[in-house]
């Protein structure tokens, strides 16, 4: 499966980036097309950090001994052994797939069709213009996606801001399945006067405009209106540690310039409103096993069952020992 992990910009064209994404040391560079590659960030030959080295000619360069690898981890080139040898080929870097699309690279991990692109949102098409804003978190994936798909903390955690109105009331959550991968939310809550609790059926959709669009495994939409939304992705670093990476796209005046400029202004108080997230989410333990659930998580439920079943994910990011059983190294060789 494909998951998001890095912004298109993170990655440039002269120098390997190495991070850490899914329990894994990672290398990202660019080869001349500009194609992204991603390998371990370990040399085969005596595990220096392939990070530190240099990209040349397209392939990246060990900074020890100058071994070069491309993108599929064969290793084009051993320095100590001259033009006039051959490479051995048991000396292979162990590579990852990557996808980049939507100004996002993704990487692959687990079972699946290899072949088929990343999923995004269908409904963006006309709004390209975005500004991004980025932040590591210290919690587990599930912690930090399940934030954005809470629908019932706005009147608390954001009393000032996007859940001014005290809508204490929570009503449904409608949710649409759309399959086993992705569900929308439509959020619909009210002033407690009394009034009964309606469930999903009862719900009047058509009168519910703002929706949240989730992706598993980890991106999501916040559907402001027509020409606003919100884009979040949840890259994971560890089990105890995820990059929070927020887009705001918008068509205000249609001129990219001009909105790419009121899209800049605005994030300020899209980070405040995260800001008010982080400040409570820090203080989860990532174990969500104890939880709780009333009717209101059935959003949270959800995902949880994505995840839960996700066994891949699940060994990457809770236990670093089994990282490449479960990058199912056979398939890609
Ligand atoms: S450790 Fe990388 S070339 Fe020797
Ligand atoms: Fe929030």
């Amino acid at each position: 499966m494909w998951i998001a992990t890095l912004s298109s910009s993170e990655v440039g064209r002269d120098r390997p980036l190495g991070v850490k994404r899914l329990n894994m040391n990672l290398v990202f560079w660019r080869d001349k097309s500009g194609k992204v590659n991603a390998l371990l960030d370990d040399c085969p030959h005596r595990h220096a950090k392939l990070s530190l080295g240099k990209v040349v000619d397209g392939n990246i360069q060990c900074p020890y001994h100058g071994f070069e690898f491309d993108g599929s981890g064969r290793t084009v080139k051993i320095p100590a052994l001259g033009k006039a040898s051959e490479v051995p080929k048991y000396l292979r870097a162990f590579s990852i797939p990557t996808y980049e699309t939507y100004d996002i690279i993704w990487i692959w991990y687990g079972n699946g069709d290899l072949s088929k692109p990343p999923r995004f949102f269908d409904d963006l098409d006309e709004l390209s213009t975005y500004s991004e804003y980025s932040e590591v978190w210290s919690v587990s994936l599930p912690r930090a996606v399940e934030n954005q798909l809470d629908v019932f903390h706005l009147p608390f955690v954001h009393y000032n801001t996007i859940g001014r109105g005290g809508k204490t009331l929570v009503h449904g959550p409608l949710v649409r399945l759309i399959d086993e991968h992705s569900f929308i939310i439509y959020p619909f809550n009210e002033v407690d006067r009394g009034q009964r609790l309606l469930r999903s059926n009862q719900i009047d959709a058509s009168k519910l405009k703002n929706y949240l669009w989730f992706i598993y495994p980890n991106i999501w939409e916040n559907y402001i209106s027509r020409n606003m939304r919100i884009i979040a992705f949840f890259a994971p670093i560890d089990s105890g540690s995820t990059k929070i990476y927020i887009r705001l796209y918008m068509k205000a005046a249609g001129i990219r310039t001009i909105d790419k400029v009121i899209t800049k202004l605005l994030m300020p108080l899209n980070v405040y409103v995260l800001h008010q997230d982080r400040r409570v989410v820090l203080t989860q333990p990532n174990d969500i096993k104890h939880d709780k659930l009333i009717h209101a998580d059935y959003p949270i439920a959800l995902y949880r069952r994505m995840y839960l079943r996700d066994k891949e994910l699940n060994k990457l990011l809770n236990n670093a020992t089994t990282v490449t059983q479960s990058l199912n190294m056979k398939k890609w060789f």
